[in-house]
């Protein structure tokens, strides 16, 4: 890749898997919460005022969405205002903010999957705050980009299908929600979908981006357990029961239930289709978990 990339929120999941991914391509920098923190727009403007790049890359989010319900100003900070600021930077600078967002812009209600012309109406703080964030960066300029993904995993940091594996490794028991459904994102496929589509210089405004498929959290959970005793890993248990998402009393915030996202528009765009999430979980399970590599 030609173009001066930079990274914030390069010590998460996302961040850092296109950070490792991209760095070997191109003039790439990665900045963590440590090297810039969000909530400081002072520092925000002097550290990125100081860079010279091409592409921004926001993955920086306050993501735990039970504390976003309870920490509503925090959630509206991180996950609004600071993605403002971001895009007027980026706009002095004659760069492209690529912004990542969520399917929880979505209400959840709809069967078929949601493309970016419909409408999104946020049933949580998160979703709101998310929500809030694309608009105040389409708002600065039409030209930034704004990419929702689903369900992200990947090595860099562990997510729900790893907790499933660890679960059946160490019990005999293991549930997962039934009946919620949207699609699993493997970090590395994502790195390449969006490069693709950063490739297209006049591709803006909003993008989904995803594996290919959809299932509810039990079916991810029992393929991946499908796949480690597959790969021999030793399990516990080798199923996944099936709870509904109305049990989850923990939860704090509401979760919507449908938010299976359309690529269709980044694939008409690029020529690619995203491949199948099972195909994708298979791959992880191989490379990474087997092979025990997947960070904390
Ligand atoms: N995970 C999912 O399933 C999922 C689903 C849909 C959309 N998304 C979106 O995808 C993007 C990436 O998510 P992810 O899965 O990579 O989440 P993640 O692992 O939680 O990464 C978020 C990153 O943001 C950083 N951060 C938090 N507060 C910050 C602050 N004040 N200043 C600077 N950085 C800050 C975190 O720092 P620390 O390293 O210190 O924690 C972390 O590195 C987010 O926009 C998220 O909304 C994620």
């Amino acid at each position: 890749m030609d173009a001066r990339i930079v990274i914030v929120g390069a010590g998460g999941r996302l961040g850092a898997a296109l950070l490792r991914d991209y760095t070997p391509r191109g003039a790439t920098i990665g900045l963590t919460r440590q090297q810039l923190d969000l909530a400081d727009a002072a520092q925000v403007r002097d550290t990125l005022g100081a860079l010279d790049f091409d592409v921004l890359i926001n993955c920086a989010a306050q993501t735990n969405v039970d504390r976003c319900e309870t920490h509503p100003d925090e959630a509206f900070q991180l996950n609004a205002e600071a993605p403002g600021v971001l895009a007027e930077i980026c706009t002095r600078k004659g760069a492209k903010l690529v912004h990542i967002s969520t399917d929880y812009v979505f209400d959840g209600e709809q069967r078929a999957p949601y493309t970016e012309d419909d409408a999104a109406e946020p049933i949580s703080v998160y979703g709101e705050s998310k929500r809030r964030g694309e608009q105040r960066v389409l708002e600065v300029s039409e030209g930034h980009l704004v990419v929702r993904v689903s369900w992200v995993f990947g090595p860099d940091r562990p997510s729900f299908v790893d907790w499933a594996m660890q679960q059946a490794r160490e019990k005999d028991h293991v549930e997962a929600i039934g009946d919620k459904f949207s699609t699993p994102s493997y970090t590395l496929d994502l790195a390449d979908m969006l490069s693709r589509l950063m490739s297209h210089d006049d591709a803006c405004g909003i993008f989904h981006l995803t594996n290919g498929g959809a299932c509810s959290w039990q079916e991810y959970g029992q393929y991946a357990l499908d796949c480690c005793v597959a790969e021999g890993i030793p399990m516990k248990t080798r199923t996944v029961g099936a709870v509904p998402l109305a049990s989850m009393e923990k939860f704090i915030a509401r979760r919507p239930v449908h938010t299976t996202l359309s690529t269709a528009k980044y694939t008409q765009v690029t020529g690619h289709a995203p491949r199948e999430w099972r195909h994708a979980v298979a791959d992880y399970v191989r490379t990474h978990v087997l092979e025990g590599t997947v960070g904390s």
